[in-house]
Formats: C-alpha cells, sequence, structure tokens
C-alpha cells in the first residue's frame, strides 16, 4: 500500500530511517556487533578470513563496490567486486582463505545464484549472503547469511534495498575487522545509530532537490562525478537516473575527468557532483573547477565545508555533516529523490520503467 505516496519508490525513499533501524535491531549489543546474527558457524568461518569475493548485479553490485573501500580500509584485506554475469562466464582463480559474498535484494537473480553454484565448485572457504528475502534461493544455497531486513521493495529501481545492504556491509566490514586489530569499532557503531536522525535530515533536504529536478527535464545526458567511496553512489545515482527518466546518464570517478569525457562538457551536460568532507575534498573541487572552466552546469550536493564559488552555473545542495564512513549511505539518498523528481517531471513510469523486471530471473 502507498499510503499517502504518490509512488512506492517515494515511499521507499521515505521508509530509510525505519529500514536503517530495522537492520541494527538485534544486531548491537553493548556497541559492538553480534556475530551470531550472520548464522551458526559464522565466528570460526570468520576467523580464516583474508580475502573477500564480492559478486552481485545492478544496485547491489554498487553497493559492493562501496564495500570494497570499506574491507580494505578498515579491515585491511584485499576484496575484489564483479558482476555476476562476468564472474559466472570466466575462468576465476580462488585464492585460498578467500570468504564470497553475493548481494541482492531478491535472493532469485539468475546471475548471482549461477555464480554462486560456480564458485561452490572451487575452493572458497564460505559463503555467505545479504539478502532481503529470507527463504530466497541465494539464502538457501549459502552457508551464512544476514537479512537486510528493508521490508519488501516494490518501485522496480531499488532505494531502500541499497542502504540496508550498506549496513549491513559495514557490519561485515566491522566483524571481520575486529579480527586484524581494528579499534574504532564501537565509533562506527556509534555513528551507525546516527545514522537514522541524519537520514531524516537528509529527507527534509526534499523540496530543494525537487527544484533542481526542473533543470533535468530537457536534457538528455548527465554526468555524475565521486571519488573515493562516493565513485559507486555516483554510479547508483547514474542508474537511477537512467533507469526511471530515461536520461542517459553516466558516472566518472572525477579523477578521470581529463581522460576523456570533460570532451563531453557543456552547457547541454548537467554535472552532477557529490561532495562529502573527506580527504579527497580539494581534489574533487579542482575537478569540479575543470567542469566549470568548460561552460558545464554543476549540481553539486556536497558538506558545509566544501568551497566552491558560488556562480549561475552552480546549484548547491549542502548537506548535514556526516561522518566520512557513513558519507556513501546517507548521500546516496539526494540522489534517489533527484532521479525520482526528474521522472515525475517527464511523467514517466516511476514503479514500472519500460523494459525491466524487479526481479531477474533469466539471464
Ligand atoms: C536497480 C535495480 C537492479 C537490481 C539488480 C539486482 O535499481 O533494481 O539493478 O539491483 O537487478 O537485483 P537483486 O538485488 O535482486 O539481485
Amino acid at each position: 500500500d502507498k499510503g499517502l505516496y504518490r509512488h512506492y519508490m517515494l515511499k521507499e525513499i521515505y521508509e530509510q530511517p525505519d529500514v536503517i533501524a530495522r537492520v541494527l535491531e538485534g544486531r548491537i549489543h553493548q556497541g559492538h556487533v553480534l556475530e551470531q546474527v550472520f548464522g551458526s558457524g559464522a565466528s570460526e568461518l570468520f576467523d580464516q578470513v583474508k580475502m573477500v569475493q564480492i559478486v552481485a548485479c545492478g544496485t547491489s553490485y554498487n553497493a559492493g563496490v562501496v564495500a570494497r573501500y570499506w574491507i580494505e580500509k578498515l579491515v585491511g584485506i584485499p576484496c575484489m567486486v564483479e558482476v555476476a554475469s562476468e564472474f559466472r562466464y570466466r575462468k576465476t582463480v580462488c585464492m585460498p582463505g578467500t570468504l564470497f559474498i553475493t548481494i541482492s535484494q531478491s535472493g532469485e537473480t539468475a546471475d548471482t545464484l549461477s555464480a554462486l553454484r560456480e564458485a561452490k565448485e572451487q575452493n572458497y572457504l564460505g559463503f555467505l549472503s545479504i539478502c532481503n528475502v529470507a527463504g530466497s534461493s541465494l539464502v538457501r544455497e549459502s552457508d551464512l547469511a544476514i537479512m537486510t531486513n528493508a521490508g519488501p521493495e516494490i518501485g522496480v529501481a531499488s532505494t531502500k534495498a541499497f542502504t540496508s545492504q550498506l549496513v549491513v556491509l559495514m557490519l561485515t566490514t566491522l566483524v571481520l575487522a575486529r579480527r586484524y586489530g581494528f579499534d574504532g569499532e564501537q565509533e562506527i557503531v556509534a555513528q551507525l545509530e546516527q545514522l537514522i536522525d541524519l537520514t531524516e535530515q537528509v529527507l527534509a533536504l526534499d523540496p530543494q532537490i525537487q527544484k533542481m529536478a526542473e533543470h533535468f527535464v530537457d536534457k538528455h545526458h548527465a554526468l555524475f562525478l565521486g571519488r573515493g567511496t562516493i565513485y559507486p553512489v555516483a554510479v547508483e545515482g547514474a542508474l537511477k537516473l537512467k533507469e526511471i527518466s530515461y536520461i542517459h546518464a553516466e558516472a566518472y570517478p572525477a579523477g578521470e575527468l581529463k581522460h576523456g569525457p570533460l570532451a563531453l562538457v557543456d552547457e547541454d551536460m548537467p554535472v552532477v557532483a557529490i561532495a562529502p568532507n573527506n580527504s579527497l575534498l580539494e581534489k574533487l573541487q579542482a575537478n569540479l573547477e575543470e567542469v566549470r572552466a568548460r561552460g558545464g552546469k554543476l549540481f553539486l550536493f556536497a558538506d558545509s565545508k566544501a568551497q566552491v564559488k558560488p556562480g549561475n552555473d552552480l546549484e548547491l545542495i549542502t548537506l548535514p555533516d556526516v561522518p566520512t564512513v557513513m558519507a556513501p549511505i546517507i548521500y546516496s539518498i539526494p540522489l534517489q529523490l533527484l532521479a525520482y523528481y526528474v521522472a515525475c517531471l517527464k511523467g514517466t513510469d516511476v514503479d514500472q520503467p519500460r523494459n525491466l523486471a524487479k526481479s531477474v530471473t533469466v539471464e
């Protein structure tokens, strides 16, 4: 039931504070992540993990890319991420001690399921599934599983499933990181608990985002830029826009601009940039000035510490202060709203975009 919302997608975007609360419920005790929530035998298995291989599709894949940054930074072990349709059909090499993680909202995505079955023929240490549907094929066929508890997602474009996957991936990162001497677990758990409030604050930017959306209605292309953990957030923002508004959107790591995409920048190519406060902020700011110098119009979601010259070529939405590690979760929300409002203004079928199915059970 959509309740008072015009579309399921909007309802699901607005459910995110509750969803995050549900993801954390029963998973945290005295500032620490409980390991039994991953299933029986989880602790023994986690003790042996030396490497991680993540496999997923679409939005779930984008969540996996964020996790790669977190795992390599906080755990300090190698993490690889691949789309399932590639992984399943190529010869892959499994290093001893590798944990195989699948991420899926539905748990029925054909490519992800086949990738898991392929991987089971190799000597992976174990198989963990991060999934929103208990009892799905993916969960049944994995050794360990942790539910994202997002509740049913009806809109074809994934929103709350993505943020809930990110929260679960952070829990997963923390249980691995404690085995490698990471001492910041309590601090990050406290930040996870603050997410609920921050999510509410970001949703309150809705009217500003709705206004920003007007600039995209007559556009045919858009470029999304981010760096570090925010690069996959840019990819996810571009995916949302193309899925529901049918505007061609591409994401680039901002540092790659000079290596090609800068050639596309002109007044007809809106550039969406995501600039939380992190060690790459200054570098990103420099990339943004390159865009402006080419006549590009900038749509910026930024921390209050970002320094950008005001101008007619800039639409800025300032986000509340967010702990750096949590930025991918928080900054994905305004991008969901942007895609949503652009699609509404264009009059496309938001919940049921053409040519797409909610659960891709065939390859
Ligand atoms: C995008 C979207 C798809 C799914 C993909 C994987 O909004 O919904 O890209 O993320 O089909 O689906 P699951 O997560 O069910 O495996």
